[in-house]
């Protein structure tokens, strides 16, 4: 295992919630501050991971709930020794827009994979953020943004208004299990004011 210098970042939260923005965002204030930033993301992020993100959204495809956690996994496992591990130990800042709390919200609460069974998956992955932003819209906000999007829905998108309350629930309940690592975010304010709160908290937490 390699020495960690770096700082690991996650932005997580349903869909619609403003995450990929402020990802960017963030990145860019991080990076005028002479911090070498690593923007990545799940599932992604490395050619291999990239590769199953396509068969994970493509929704014509059938997968059972645990096939798919399977999966996530899979292209975690890649990224993270590819990507996020080397760029820590060079001292990097990592941003990933989606993490294993995204598996743990998605699969477990929202389709019914056994609790145990992630958490068994991610102390295999073995590798814990630092900070973890978790960013909530009520339901309504969401669906008009995924709405205005206009592309066509992958699989995640079509789910349905219950299963994406539990996903929402699931987040809440990571949040309150985890509160030194996890920090909860109104993506209804302006994506400015929610960055410039990520920004404090980072420099606040790492003193980076
Ligand atoms: P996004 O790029 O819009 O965030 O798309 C990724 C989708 O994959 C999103 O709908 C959430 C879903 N997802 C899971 O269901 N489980 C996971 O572990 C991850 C990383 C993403």
């Amino acid at each position: 295992m390699s020495t960690r210098h770096g700082v690991f970042v996650t932005l997580e939260g349903g869909e619609g919630v403003g995450k990929s923005t402020a990802a960017l965002r963030l990145t860019a204030l991080l990076r005028e501050a002479g911090h070498e930033v690593v923007a990545t993301r799940e599932p992604g992020g490395t050619p291999g991971a990239e590769a199953i993100r396509d068969l994970l959204l493509n929704a014509d495809t059938e997968l059972t709930a645990l096939a798919q956690t399977m999966l996530h996994f899979a292209a975690r496992a890649d990224h993270v020794a590819r990507v996020i591990r080397p760029a820590l130990a060079r001292g990097a800042v990592v941003i990933s827009d989606r993490y294993s709390d995204s598996t743990m919200a998605y699969q477990a609460y929202g389709m019914g994979v056994e609790i145990a069974a992630v958490d068994a998956l991610i102390r295999l992955t073995g590798l814990t953020p630092d900070i973890t932003f978790i960013l909530e819209v009520p339901e309504s906000v969401s669906k008009s943004r995924i709405k205005s999007r206009g592309a066509a829905s992958d699989r995640y998108e079509r789910m349905d208004a219950e299963v994406m309350a539990r996903i929402a629930q699931g987040f809440r309940a990571i949040a309150a299990a985890a509160p030194a690592r996890c920090v909860m975010l109104d993506g209804t304010e302006p994506v400015e004011v929610v960055v410039a709160r990520m920004r404090g908290i980072i420099q606040e937490r790492t003193g980076r």
